[in-house]
């Protein structure tokens, strides 16, 4: 998918910035997956927060309020997810990790399987995950309810299903919700690559939600350059080494293909 008006050609900065680092770490956001067809949240009109209200569906206390419509709205994404592909970005990030002597680190506020799915490992999933439920009271683990429909559009209430384990437990989606805390361990990995990395890459997330919007500037803090790939300014793009005006699915593949290119010794 072209989109009008944004760059495809790698800057020169940031050729110069990717050419030069060992270690990368990717940070990436619901943009990341937004030309596989997965609606980002905040984008104008087709942003999920523009459809449907995060404190109803996004929540501790909009799952107990009504557990049935939260349920039946993360079973529609699980369908949703289930239904794409991953990107050109997403597996141009692949392609670069397996560049010789390169390590390229994800750390995603998605919870989409998409990168896995393009052949990345993702070093932590800072939101949790749409693919590890869990019940609602005693945490164990559930497997994923099956999305009871065929239809592609969020069907209202959908039961959730009874733990197995204990009595009075719900399965609930393993995600973030808002007001919950982000899973330590993976924030604190998400924070040491991000101060450990030679570059850092921010693609696809508007930089408004805490405490992952303050990854990039530990990054920063400790010297790190931060290239930000987003098709529209954020709260990041003030403090970025470098911003480039591009789409994840344009701009990913071309930086890896000049990569590759000079690598090959195609560019001097
Ligand atoms: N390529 C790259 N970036 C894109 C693309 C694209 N094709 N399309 C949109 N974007 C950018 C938007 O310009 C915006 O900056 O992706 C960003 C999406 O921002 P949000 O919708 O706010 O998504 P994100 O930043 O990931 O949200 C963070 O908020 O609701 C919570 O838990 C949820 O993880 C999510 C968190």
């Amino acid at each position: 998918m072209a989109t009008m008006g944004v760059m495809t050609g790698v800057p020169h900065d940031v050729f110069a910035l990717a050419r030069s680092a060992r270690t990368v770490t990717v940070l990436t956001g619901a943009g990341m997956s937004a030309e596989s067809g997965v609606p980002t949240f905040r984008d104008a009109q087709t942003g999920l927060w523009t459809q449907v209200a995060p404190e109803d569906l996004a929540t501790p206390e909009g799952w107990e309020r009504d557990k049935a419509y939260v349920n039946a709205w993360f079973l529609w994404r699980v369908h949703l997810v289930r239904s794409v592909e991953p990107n050109a970005g997403h597996y141009a990030i692949a392609r670069w990790a397996a560049f010789p002597d390169r390590e390229i680190r994800i750390v995603t506020q998605n919870i989409d399987d998409l990168h896995e799915r393009a052949g990345s490992p993702v070093l932590a999933h800072v939101h949790g995950s749409l693919f590890e439920w869990r019940c609602d009271r005693c945490e164990r683990p559930a497997p994923t309810p099956e999305p009871p429909f065929a239809t592609t559009g969020p069907i209202d209430h959908i039961a959730p299903d009874q733990c197995i384990h204990c009595a009075s437990g719900e399965i609930r989606p393993g995600v973030v919700w808002f007001n919950e805390p982000l899973p330590q361990d993976s924030f604190f990995k998400a924070a040491l690559v991000c101060r450990d990395a030679d570059l850092v890459l921010v693609v696809g997330t508007s930089g408004i939600v805490q405490p992952a919007a303050t990854l990039p500037h530990l990054a920063m803090a400790a010297g790190v350059p931060v290239i930000e790939l987003d098709p529209r300014p954020t709260e990041f793009s003030p403090y970025a080494t470098h911003v480039w005006r591009t789409t994840a699915a344009l701009g990913l593949p071309a930086l890896v293909d000049a990569l590759a290119d000079q690598a090959r010794g195609g560019i001097e």
